[in-house]
């Protein structure tokens, strides 16, 4: 499997760091939807799903968090600790987020709105899933 990580340029001077993210650009999709995830409770692990067809990019903006990547096949372990590194989750790839320090924000840029029929919240329904879209492509 592999891991696409993005290293985004921080626009540093004396004052500070300033990352700015462009969709088409930095992102390689529209970004339809911002949202992030703060307070985790301390030993959370959440996620527990795919997307059929949504693709996301995971900042951890602020402290640090894992992410488990699994597409069916084999699972990976990211590390997210830097707040100019973003880790590319495609669709059809079961995702889980744990580790998170007490000060952790997890941003997430979307290629879609929400919407709960993208979404495959069972993990034998997933094997299933890729395993057929496997199959089709092929
Ligand atoms: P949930 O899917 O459980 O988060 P995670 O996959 O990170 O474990 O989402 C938590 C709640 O937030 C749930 O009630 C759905 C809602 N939600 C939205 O309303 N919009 C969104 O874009 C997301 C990601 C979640």
């Amino acid at each position: 499997m592999q891991v696409v990580k993005y290293v985004f340029q921080p626009h540093g001077d004396e004052r500070g760091q300033l990352v700015a993210l462009e969709e088409f650009k930095d992102i390689p999709f529209e970004i339809k939807r911002v949202y992030y995830i703060y307070d985790t409770a301390p030993g959370v692990t959440r996620g527990y799903h795919a997307h059929k067809s949504l693709e996301q990019i995971l900042i951890c903006i602020h402290g640090s968090c894992k992410i488990r990547l699994d597409n069916g096949r084999e699972k990976k372990i990211v590390p997210l600790e830097k707040p100019y590194e973003g880790l590319y989750v495609s669709n059809n790839m079961w995702r889980e987020m744990f580790d998170f320090s007490e000060d952790a924000v997890l941003m997430v840029l979307a290629s879609d709105y929400y919407r709960e029929e993208d979404y495959i919240r069972d993990y034998e329904e997933f094997l299933r899933f890729v395993g057929e879209d496997g199959e089709e492509k092929r």
